[in-house]
Parts: structure tokens; sequence; C-alpha cells
């Protein structure tokens, strides 16, 4: 029956089937219990799930965890909150993190947005990246794009002040619509590259699979580096 009290939510991902390899039904085995959090509708308490005050930074739709995975090692100082749907993706980072000995990395398997609206407790992270979104490239599908007007909001409430919002993507008129939907609200966000600008590349962001493929493909890619706006 449809509750029709309740819309259906328009999400910015379509599951993907795909098996875990052997590898990764062990390292969930063995990791999961010590690196995963599971969804809840309550606000996390940060510092006793890291076990320390260190500033967290919360990646979106990590993919196979390259990326974090690195910025993790490189960024011992920092904790790290991964969030992505696609199980596979999350048993490969699982494999990194026993394979790097990492232990500054926690791991939530569930839509985005809800554990930013549910789990994140407001102004408590230092950074958000979202790096290489599904584009939805066909207008009819504008609606998926993760970064809406209510995205902005949510990510400014659980940003602190002074926090970093960062954007990645090969596709330029995503870009557009990214820089366009942060600029409108001067009031949460100062770009940091100026007016209607991408920032440089940072040096800290490594190549993922779905850049290297971008590249290939003669996309140029864009870097969108946004600051809460505040004092820190
Ligand atoms: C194009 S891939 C990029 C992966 C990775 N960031 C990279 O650069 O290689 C986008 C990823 O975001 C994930 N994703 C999309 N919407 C999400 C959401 N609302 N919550 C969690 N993950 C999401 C997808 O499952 C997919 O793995």
């Amino acid at each position: 029956m449809n509750d029709t009290s309740q819309p259906r939510k328009i999400r910015s991902f379509v599951l993907r089937g795909g098996r875990l390899t052997k590898g990764q039904q062990r390292a969930f085995e063995r990791s999961w219990p010590r690196f995963g959090v599971e969804y809840q509708e309550h606000p996390l308490d940060l510092e006793a799930l890291f076990g320390n005050d260190h500033p967290v930074w919360l990646e979106i739709g990590f993919g196979n965890g390259e990326s974090l995975a690195a910025m993790a090692a490189a960024h011992p100082e920092r904790n790290w909150l991964g969030i992505e749907v696609h199980p596979p993706g999350v048993g490969r980072l699982l494999m990194r993190i026993e394979e790097q000995g990492l232990t500054n990395i926690r791991i939530i398997r569930h839509d985005a947005v809800e554990v930013l609206e549910k789990m994140i407790p407001p102004a408590s992270l230092a950074g958000i990246l979202l790096l290489f979104p599904d584009p939805w490239h066909k207008k009819r599908h504008h609606k998926r794009r993760i970064v809406q007007p209510a995205f902005v909001e949510l990510v400014a409430s659980r940003l602190r002040p002074g926090g970093l919002f960062h954007a990645a993507t090969d596709w330029v008129p995503y870009a557009e619509w990214i820089l366009e939907r942060f600029e409108a609200r001067p009031d949460l966000f100062e770009n940091l590259a100026g007016p209607g600008g991408y920032a440089k590349r940072p040096e800290t962001r490594p190549l993922t699979k779905f850049e290297a493929r971008g590249q290939r493909l003669g996309h140029e890619v864009r870097d969108l580096l946004f600051r809460r706006t505040g004092s820190a």
C-alpha cells in the first residue's frame, strides 16, 4: 500500500547490484564491527566514536575509498567519516584500512543526506568533501543531483564556522550548478576562489579512478572550495 502522507524521497543514487568479493566479505566480517557505524536516527557523539577530539572531516560517496584512505593516512591528526551506499565500495575501503593500518576512519553505509540530517550534530564538522558526485547528466534527472538548495543549507548547518566544503567534478555543467547554488547563499558560504571562481586542484586530493577516467575522456576537472562564514 502506498503511504501518500510520506512522499517518496528523490535520492542521488541508484543502488547498483554488485556482489562483494571474497576479500571484501572477509574484511567486512573482521573490520565492520570496529570501523562501521550503523545508521541511527539520533546524533552521534563524535568524540566518543573516534576516542579523541580531533577535527572531523566527512566524505560523501567515497566510492571505493581511494581518496578517503589516502587523506586519512596523510592526516592522522584528523578524524574521517566516510559515507557510501554501495556495499562493495565499503568492503574495498575496509580492505584499505586493514592494509594501511588506519585507525582514524569510521564508515556509515547509508544515504549521506539522511546521515547529515539525523546523525551529524549541528556545527560539528571541520570539512565536508564531495568528490565526483554522480552528475545526473539529463535534464529530467537534475532533481537527483545531491547539490540542491536544501543540501547547501544542510551542509552549512553541519559545518563549524570556518569549516570547508570541497567539491570536485569532471562534468563542467555540474560544476556550474554547484557554484550557482553555493553562491546563492553568501550569508552561509564564501567562495575561496573569489566570486564565480574555481579553486586550484588541492594537492591533498588524490587522483581517483573516476577522475582518471574523466581525464581519459578529455573531461576537465573543476574544484570548488567554500568556507562556512562566521568566525572559527
Ligand atoms: C561517481 S561516484 C564517485 C566515487 C568517488 N568519490 C571517486 O571520486 O572515485 C559517486 C558515488 O557516490 C555515491 N553516492 C551517491 N549519492 C549518495 C548518497 N546520497 N549517499 C551516499 N553515497 C552516495 C555512489 O554510490 C557512488 O559510489
